[in-house]
C-alpha cells in the first residue's frame, strides 16, 4: 500500500470515528428509541377496568385488618423457612429470637411483650398482619422492609413459635 493510501484510509477512519462518537450513527440510538419509561418521565396509568396484581395494598389499620384480612399464605415449610429468616431479620432485634420479648434492642427501646403469650395466640391472622404492616402503639411499622407475602410468611412462623 503507498503512503498517500494510507494516509487518506487513516483520515477517513479518524473522521467516521469522530462523526460516530460525536453525534451517533442512526443505529446507535436503536436501544434508546423503545416504548420504555425514560428518567423523569410519569409512569404509564393502568388500562382502564384493570387491577395491579401486585400493587398497593389497600390501607388499613390492625383492627380492620384483624376483621377483613384472610391469611392467603399457606404455612408450608418454604413460607414457614421464609418467615423465619425474616423474623430473625427484622423482628428478633427486639422480640428476640424465640419471640419472648428478649431481642438485644429491648434492653434500650421499650421491651416487647412475650408473643408466645395466650392473649397474643388469640389474635387473628390478620391482626398479626395489621400490627406488622402499621405498627403498635410504639412498635415502628415494618411495611417498608416486608412485601405483603413476606408479612404472611412471618406471622406463619410466629403461629409455629406459639405452638399448637
Ligand atoms: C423496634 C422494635 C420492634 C421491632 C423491630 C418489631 N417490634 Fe413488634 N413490638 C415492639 C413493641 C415495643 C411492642 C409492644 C408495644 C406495641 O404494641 O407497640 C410490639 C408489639 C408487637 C406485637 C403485639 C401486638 C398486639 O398488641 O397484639 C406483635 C404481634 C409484634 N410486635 C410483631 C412483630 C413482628 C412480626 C415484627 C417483625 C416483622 C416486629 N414486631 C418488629 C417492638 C418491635
Amino acid at each position: 500500500m503507498s503512503g498517500l493510501n494510507r494516509i487518506i484510509i487513516s483520515i477517513v477512519l479518524v473522521i467516521l470515528g469522530l462523526t460516530g462518537s460525536a453525534m451517533g450513527w442512526p443505529w446507535n440510538q436503536d436501544m434508546v428509541d423503545q416504548p420504555s419509561l425514560k428518567p423523569q418521565e410519569r409512569p404509564l396509568s393502568p388500562p382502564p377496568n384493570t387491577v395491579p396484581v401486585q400493587g398497593k395494598a389497600p390501607q388499613m389499620n390492625r383492627l380492620e385488618a384483624a376483621e377483613k384480612l384472610r391469611n392467603p399464605v399457606p404455612p408450608t415449610p418454604e413460607s414457614l423457612e421464609r418467615g423465619k429468616r425474616l423474623f430473625a431479620i427484622y423482628c428478633a432485634l427486639c422480640h428476640g429470637k424465640d419471640a419472648r420479648g428478649n431481642g438485644p434492642v429491648a434492653k434500650k427501646f421499650v421491651p416487647p411483650p412475650n408473643l408466645t403469650l395466650e392473649l397474643f395466640k388469640q389474635r387473628t391472622d390478620g391482626y398479626l398482619y395489621g400490627t406488622i404492616t402499621n405498627g403498635g402503639a410504639l412498635m415502628p411499622s415494618q411495611a417498608e422492609n416486608l412485601s405483603p407475602t413476606e408479612r404472611w410468611d412471618v406471622v406463619n412462623y410466629l403461629r409455629s413459635l406459639q405452638g399448637p
